[in-house]
């Protein structure tokens, strides 16, 4: 695993404290055999001890300072893990999506299947990553990049196989809608982030939450799955909450409605369109009821009517941990899919 931030950690401390509850009630045994930050990393095929990882990031800053356990260098990182799965948590940029891109390629490379948190290479590179796994006969996996831990792809590429999807919309990006939902009661738009900063869900800069960034790549990522386009972030028609204006706020006061950050898509006469926006959305509203930093989603098809996941009364567990649990719930299905459960990988 790359990344020992809010995600890292989350899959870490789920590890320490569920390795045994999953295995048995999935039958694998997961062990984290290599784990990376910025300042170094550390490996042992026979699994790391995650109490000491965590212990060692909190004193002293960095993961290869845990002392007694086995460390790398960059190059054989990947390699020396001796892995099964690469997960990839690191921080996202959507200019090169380094460092995630030259590592999932490596990865993939090594014979990993592949799991993200980061979605810099799935709104870059979309075609190109798929290719590359697809020739590795590998596979990557991403649930946690739209929403966690909304089921938006197990919706699109489960449940709703042999249905057609006509189009989508979610309320995804919890800081956007922290701050509106604050404007809507009153509150300055730099209230609004200072509340969400608080709640732990904003970073001290913002900017790729509240200018529609991360939802863009997020419809973006939606869309290439559900659709089968290779959309990048900038393909996304995007506004973000700045410029939400005092008339919009009254507008949806005086109606009973909020505001909402949406990521939408949908497909006409086989072009496939992305766009954030935000719109007023009323009480009856399945994205217009979430409060606060709940999430939801709502997907169209033609034959069976609208499909809604919503995350409500999550009771705090949001952001990081949220999204751990995601991403292990990718490695697990994972793990069943490649028949590990049984038989134990090869
Ligand atoms: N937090 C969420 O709720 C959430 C939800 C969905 C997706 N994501 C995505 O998941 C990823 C991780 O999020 P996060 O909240 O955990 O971020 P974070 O707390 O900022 O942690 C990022 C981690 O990446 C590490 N890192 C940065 N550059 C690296 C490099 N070159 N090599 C190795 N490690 C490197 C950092 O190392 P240091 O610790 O040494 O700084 C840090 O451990 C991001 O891409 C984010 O967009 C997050």
């Amino acid at each position: 695993m790359t990344g020992f931030g809010n995600v890292g950690q989350g899959v870490a401390q789920l590890l320490a404290e569920h390795r045994d509850e999953y295995q048995g009630r999935y039958g694998v045994r997961l062990l984290l055999t290599g784990v990376a930050d910025r300042r170094g990393m550390v490996v042992d095929p026979s699994g790391l001890d995650e109490r000491g990882l965590l212990l060692a990031k909190r004193e002293r800053g960095s993961v290869s300072t845990v002392a007694e356990q086995g460390r790398s260098v960059r190059g054989e990182f990947l390699e020396s893990s001796e892995a099964d799965v690469f997960v990839e948590a690191s921080s996202t940029n959507f200019v090169d999506a380094e460092p995630g891109w030259t590592s999932i390629r490596s990865a993939l490379g090594l014979g990993m299947d592949v799991v993200l948190a980061s979605k810099g290479a799935l709104v870059l590179y979309y075609a190109e990553l798929m290719e590359i796994a697809h020739s590795a006969g590998k596979t990557v996996s991403y649930s946690a990049t739209i929403g966690a831990p909304l089921p938006i792809l197990e919706l699109t590429n489960r449940a709703l196989v042999g249905a057609s999807v006509m189009g989508f919309e979610g309320v995804l990006n919890s800081t956007s809608n922290v701050i509106l939902q604050a404007m809507i009661e009153g509150k300055s738009y730099d209230e609004g982030v200072q509340l969400a900063q608080a709640l732990g869900i904003a970073e001290t800069d913002p900017t790729l939450d509240v200018d529609g960034w991360d939802a863009a790549a997020k419809a973006a990522i939606v869309a290439n799955t559900a659709f089968g386009s290779s959309l990048g972030i900038n393909d996304v028609s995007r506004e973000g909450i700045r410029e939400v204006t005092p008339e919009q706020i009254r507008g949806a006061v005086v109606t009973g409605s909020t505001l909402k950050l949406v990521s939408s898509t949908s497909r006409h006469d086989g072009t496939v369109v992305a766009e954030v926006r935000v719109e007023q959305r009323g009480p009856a509203d399945p994205l217009g009821r979430l409060r606060g930093s709940e999430l939801g989603a709502v997907i169209h098809t033609s034959q069976l009517g609208d499909f809604t996941a919503t995350v409500e009364n999550s009771g705090g567990v949001t952001g990081g941990i949220a999204t751990a649990y995601t991403v292990l719930r990718d490695v697990l299905n994972l793990a069943r899919a490649r028949g590990w459960d049984s038989a134990g990988p090869t």
